[in-house]
C-alpha cells in the first residue's frame, strides 16, 4: 500500500525523505519518488520503478537537494507500475502531488481537466489532483485556498501532500479515507502516512482527522476541520518501546498483537471504502474488470489464514451470491482439481511465504495456463514484499503490522476485513449485492475497531474464567454458520500456545459422535451471537449440560441466555451478524492467552511451531 513522507526544514531534507520511505517499504510498494524544491529555486523530481535502494541510487549518481520535498512510495491502482505512473505528479514546473488512496470521479475529471487545455503523462487517478489544483490556483491565487476547493470535487479516498515553487514557505496536507500525521520539530515539520516514517527526526505527533487539511510550515502548523473551521489537534509524545517489534508494557508480544486489533482493522480499512461502498480499485488495476467476470471462487491457506478462508466462504455465498469452494493448501497442492470457469483464485497467508500456499499458487497458475479457467490471481497477504505478492495478479494487503507472536490474531481479524471488503466489491461489481445492503455493511465497518475496544475490555473477566481450563486436558468449542470457523480457529489457538487437545465442532455435529465425549471434565465453549440459530444452540447446549459438561458462552448481549449451574455467560457486544465471526474471534483469543499464561507455556513461541513455514 502506498506511503507518504513530507517535509520542510532548514537543512536538506532529501535523506529524510529516503529514509522515511525506507520505514514505509514494509506496506509493500511497486515504485517510489520524491520530488523537492531545490536550492535552484526549481521543483525536481526522481522517480524509479521497483525498490526504495533504487531511488536512492539514483540520487546518489545526481543528488537533489531541497528543504522542502515529498515522498511516495506507489502500489499501483490505476496504471501499471512504471516511472510515468509513480508519484510525485506534476503540473506544469511548479506544483508537485502526492496521493494514496483512490479518486473516484478521476474520469470525470480527466475529460474535463483536457478540455482546459492539460495535458496528462500518467494513467493515474492522482494526476487529475494536481491539474485541478492548479487550475484552481489560478483562480484563487493561494494554494492553500485552492486545495480546500480541489478537495470539495474530490470522491474517494486520499491522503494528499502538495508543494509548489511558488509559495515554497508550506508544506500541504488533506485527508480523507487515508491517514497523515505531522511530526513535529523544532523549526521544522514533517508529514507521513505513518509515524514510523518520522521517528528518525521526531517523537512528537499531530494525527490528522478525517476532512482535515493542513498547513505546514517550518516554525508552525494551521489545520482547518471538514467544516472549514480552524481547529488544534492533539499533539502525542511516543516513548522508546512504541515500535511494533518491541512488547511495549504488555507481557506477551500476542497480548500486545490482540489489544492492537482495533487499531490495525481500521488501517486496514483505510483508503479502501467511499462514502458508502467498497473501492474496487483498492485490488488493483485490472480489479473492477476482472471482479466483473468472476463466476467462482478457489480459496487456498494454511492453518488460521485457512480458518478465515472459511469464514470468507459464508459471506461470498450469503452476501454476494458467488459460488465459493476452500482447501487446506497442503491437500490443495496434491489434488486434481476440477476448476469452474471464471474461478477467482485466493490465497490468504499472513507472511506470503507459506511454502504449501504458494505451492497452491503456483499449480493454480500452470492450470490456468493450460485450461484457463483461473481468471486471475489474488493474495490476501500481511507482507507486501513477499512471494505470494509478487506472483500474484492482484493483491490486497492486510495492514497487521509485523506479527511477531507465533500464534497469529491480529494477522486473523484483518484477513476477515479484507475478506470482507472482497466479499462486498465482487457483489457489487457483479451486481449481485444490494447497494443499500453494502451501504449498511460499509457503515458497520467503520464502527467494526470501537466494537473491537468493547469485546477487548471483557479481557479480566476472560481470565477468570480461563482457572476453569488450567488443570483440563481437553476442550470442545462449538459454532454454528460462519462461527463454525471462529470455533475452529479458536480451538486452534488454545491447543497450540496450551497445549490442551481442543476440537472445534459445528454445533449441530455434536449428537452424530462428539457428545459421547461430554462430561465434568469436558468444558465446551461456544460463540452465540443473536442470530436466527441461535434458538438450535441453545437445544445444543441443553444436550451439553443435560450430560454434566461445563458451558463456557460467549454470547451476545440480547441472547437471553444467564450464567446458571454448569453454565458460565459472558456478554459480547452487539454487532450485526455478518461482523460476528471477528469480534468473537476477540474473547476467543484472550481465552487462550490467559490459559496458556496459567499453565505456563512459552506463549509467543509455543514447542514445535514456527512463524513461517517455508518448508513443506
Ligand atoms: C496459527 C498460525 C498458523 C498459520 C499458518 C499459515 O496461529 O499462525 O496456523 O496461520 O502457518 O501461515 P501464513 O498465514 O503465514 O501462511
Amino acid at each position: 500500500m502506498c506511503g507518504i513522507v513530507g517535509a520542510i526544514a532548514e537543512r536538506n531534507i532529501t535523506a529524510i525523505l529516503v529514509e522515511g520511505l525506507k520505514r514505509l517499504e514494509y506496506r509493500g510498494y511497486d515504485s517510489a519518488g520524491l520530488a523537492v524544491f531545490s536550492n535552484a529555486g526549481l521543483l525536481e523530481r526522481c522517480r524509479r520503478v521497483g525498490k526504495v535502494s533504487e531511488l536512492e541510487q539514483a540520487l546518489a549518481d545526481e543528488p537533489l537537494a531541497g528543504q522542502l520535498g515529498i515522498a511516495h512510495t506507489r502500489w499501483a491502482t490505476h496504471g501499471a507500475p512504471s516511472e510515468r505512473n509513480a508519484h510525485p505528479h506534476f503540473s506544469g514546473h511548479d506544483l508537485a502531488v502526492v496521493h494514496n488512496g483512490i479518486i473516484e470521479n478521476h474520469e470525470a475529471l480527466r475529460e474535463r481537466l483536457k478540455g482546459l487545455g492539460y495535458v496528462f503523462s500518467s494513467d493515474t487517478d492522482t494526476e487529475v489532483i494536481v491539474h485541478l489544483l492548479e487550475h484552481k490556483l489560478q483562480e484563487l491565487g493561494d494554494l492553500t485556498v485552492a486545495l480546500k476547493a480541489v478537495v470539495a470535487e474530490l470522491h474517494g479516498a486520499y491522503g494528499l501532500a502538495v508543494i509548489s515553487a511558488k509559495q515554497p514557505d508550506r508544506l500541504l496536507a488533506a485527508r480523507s479515507g487515508s491517514p497523515l500525521v505531522i511530526g513535529l520539530g523544532h523549526g521544522e515539520n514533517f508529514l507521513a502516512s505513518d509515524q514510523l516514517a518520522l521517528r528518525q527526526v521526531t517523537d512528537r505527533f499531530m494525527y490528522l482527522e478525517e476532512g482535515d487539511i493542513a498547513e505546514i510550515h517550518r516554525d508552525g502548523v494551521q489545520i482547518w476541520d471538514v467544516a472549514g473551521q480552524p481547529v488544534q489537534r492533539e499533539q502525542v509524545q511516543y516513548r522508546d518501546g512504541a515500535e511494533a517489534a518491541d512488547k511495549g508494557a504488555y507481557r506477551h508480544f500476542m497480548l500486545k498483537e490482540i489489544h492492537e486489533q482495533p487499531q490495525v482493522v481500521q488501517r486496514t480499512l483505510e483508503g479502501r471504502l467511499g462514502a458508502d461502498h467498497v473501492l474496487v480499485e483498492a485490488f488493483g488495476p485490472q480489479a473492477a474488470e476482472l471482479f466483473a467476470k468472476v463466476r467462482n471462487v478457489q480459496i487456498v491457506a494454511c492453518g488460521t489464514s485457512y480458518h478465515a478462508g472459511m469464514v470468507a466462504r459464508y459471506w461470498l455465498e450469503e452476501l454476494a451470491g458467488i459460488p465459493c469452494q476452500v482447501e487446506v493448501a497442503s491437500e490443495f497442492r496434491y489434488r486434481k482439481v476440477v476448476v469452474q470457469p471464471d474461478t477467482l483464485f485466493v490465497s490468504i497467508s499472513q507472511s506470503g511465504e507459506t511454502a504449501d500456499t504458494l505451492a497452491a499458487l503456483r499449480n493454480g497458475k500452470a492450470r490456468s495456463a493450460t485450461d484457463g479457467r483461473y481468471l486471475a490471481s489474488l493474495a490476501i497477504c500481511n507482507v507486501g514484499i513477499s512471494s505470494l505478492v509478487r506472483e500474484s495478479d492482484l493483491t490486497l494487503l492486510t495492514q497487521a503490522g509485523p506479527e511477531i507472536g507465533v500464534a497469529s490474531t491480529k494477522a486473523f481479524t484483518t484477513q476477515l476485513v479484507a475478506l470482507m471488503l472482497l466479499t462486498l466489491a465482487l457483489g457489487r461489481v457483479r451486481g449481485s449485492l444490494a447497494a443499500a445492503l453494502e451501504a449498511e455493511l460499509v457503515d458497520e465497518l467503520r464502527r467494526l475497531p470501537s466494537r473491537l475496544d468493547e469485546a477487548l475490555a471483557l479481557d479480566k473477566a476472560v481470565e477468570k474464567i480461563a482457572e476453569l481450563f488450567a488443570e483440563k486436558h481437553h476442550t470442545l468449542f462449538l459454532g454454528r454458520g460462519a462461527q463454525y470457523p471462529v470455533a475452529l480457529e479458536g480451538a486452534l489457538k488454545l491447543k497450540e500456545i496450551s497445549y490442551i487437545h481442543a476440537e472445534a465442532y459445528p454445533a449441530g455435529e455434536l449428537k452424530h459422535g462428539p457428545l459421547a465425549l461430554v462430561d465434568s471434565d469436558m468444558p465446551v465453549v461456544t460463540v452465540a451471537p443473536n442470530n436466527e440459530l441461535l434458538e438450535k444452540l441453545k437445544s445444543n447446549l441443553q444436550e451439553v449440560r443435560a450430560r454434566g459438561g461445563q458451558l463456557i458462552v460467549f454470547a451476545d448481549q440480547q441472547a437471553g441466555l444467564g450464567n446458571g449451574e454448569g453454565t458460565h455467560v459472558l456478554a459480547v457486544p452487539h454487532i450485526c451478524d455478518a461482523l460476528a465471526p471477528i469480534l468473537y474471534t476477540i474473547p476467543l483469543q484472550l481465552l487462550s492467552y490467559h490459559v496458556a499464561v496459567l499453565k505456563g507455556t512459552d506463549v509467543d513461541q509455543p514447542r514445535n511451531l514456527a512463524k513461517s513455514v517455508t518448508v513443506e
